[in-house]
């Protein structure tokens, strides 16, 4: 049975891409510092799939410890890098945290598959890299612009270092996946976004909103040259993501890559405002959610969303849930996850 390690394997992506992998056979281990993660949700895996995940609670910042753990377990087929800060707002408050973390992590993880000989990986990238695209959808080959974020330019620095890094690592083979906005739930609600404090995302603020964990959601800004004011985004089913990266993964167990690095879109090609995802959420769930339009947010693009023509043509990959399906599993998520709380 191939094992793939995990890295981030207990944040939100990552939980749902364990389940898939397993499901499909796989022996998965999971590193995770737990900072933006909580240990429930290997025991929730389990419950999805019957098997527990192999974990160590490890900080990929740590060189010395990382590589103790490699020196201990070495025989994976891949690796799937998924640990690193993930919020666009938080990164503009808090520059230097998201260089050191994103980078340090991806440099020590990259030097690890070199010295132990792993040749397959699969790096978390994001939209964000685009930054405010001239043309829309955007596709793999749209220039990418200043990232409107630190949060955005540490995945674009990270796309880079893996190519810089594969010049020198012959057998080296990697998939760069760029996620759009992932949100929604697994069907179990066993599974989800479980963000830290104050979520810094729009579907958890709106989720914690609904259940009355927070008193409103503010809008930011209503005035971007939108349909609607509000800023369009590509939002994406998290299941939908996770089969995304067992295709990839598999792509690179078969030897099918064209290229030595092969970087897809993961979005399904449609833009929702904010609005059009308030609305969504109400509709589906019956319930108001208490809105005030607050000023714009620092990071904040006004639109994009993606044109997945590649991951449809070459990964075999067409996102299949709906925005309704997204605001509905949140929904479910959060309100179970209020009865565990
Ligand atoms: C979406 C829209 C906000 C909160 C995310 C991830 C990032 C990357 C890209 C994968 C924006 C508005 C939000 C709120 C609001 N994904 N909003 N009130 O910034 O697009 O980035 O997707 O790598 O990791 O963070 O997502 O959900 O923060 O914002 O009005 O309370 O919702 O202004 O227009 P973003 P987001």
């Amino acid at each position: 049975m191939k094992k793939i390690l995990v890295t981030g394997g207990l944040g939100y992506i990552g939980s749902h891409t364990v389940v898939a992998l397993q499901q499909k056979g796989y022996e998965v281990y999971i590193l995770d510092d737990l900072s933006n993660a909580q240990y429930f949700i290997l025991e929730n895996i389990q419950k999805i799939t019957g098997i527990l995940p192999y974990f160590t609670k490890l900080d990929l910042c740590n060189m010395p410890e990382l590589q103790y753990f490699f020196s201990q377990n070495n025989d994976f087929e891949a690796v799937i890098h998924f640990a690193a800060k993930k919020s666009v707002g938080e990164s503009v408050q808090k520059p230097i945290l998201y260089y050191q973390n994103n980078l340090n992590s991806l440099c020590n993880i990259l030097l690890c598959l070199e010295q132990f000989k792993i040749k397959n990986f699969i790096f978390s990238s994001s939209c964000t890299v685009y930054g405010q695209p001239d043309e829309l959808p955007v596709t793999e080959n749209t220039p990418l612009k200043p990232a409107f974020s630190p949060y955005g330019n540490t995945k674009q620095i990270g796309e880079e270092i893996i190519f810089d890094f594969q010049k020198n690592y012959a057998d080296f083979n990697a998939v760069i996946l760029r996620y759009f906005n992932p949100v929604g739930a697994h069907d179990s609600a066993l599974i989800g976004e479980l963000p830290n404090g104050v979520p810094n995302n729009l579907m958890p603020f709106i989720t914690q909103t609904a259940i009355g964990k927070r008193e409103k959601l503010c809008v930011f800004g209503d005035n971007y040259p939108t349909a609607d004011g509000t800023c369009i985004r590509d939002y994406i089913h998290v299941v939908d993501l996770a089969d995304a990266h067992l295709l990839s993964t598999e792509r690179l167990f078969e030897g099918k890559n064209n290229e030595k690095i092969e970087i897809f879109n993961l979005g399904t090609g449609k833009g929702s405002s904010v609005w059009e995802v308030i609305k969504s959420f109400e509709k589906v769930n019956n319930i108001k959610v208490n809105v005030e339009i607050a000023p714009r947010r620092d990071g904040d693009v006004t639109a994009v969303f993606a044109d997945c023509t590649k991951a449809n043509e070459i990964l075999g990959w067409k996102a299949k849930k709906t925005l309704d399906d997204m605001t509905q599993s949140a929904w479910k998520w959060e309100k179970k996850l209020r009865i565990r709380n």
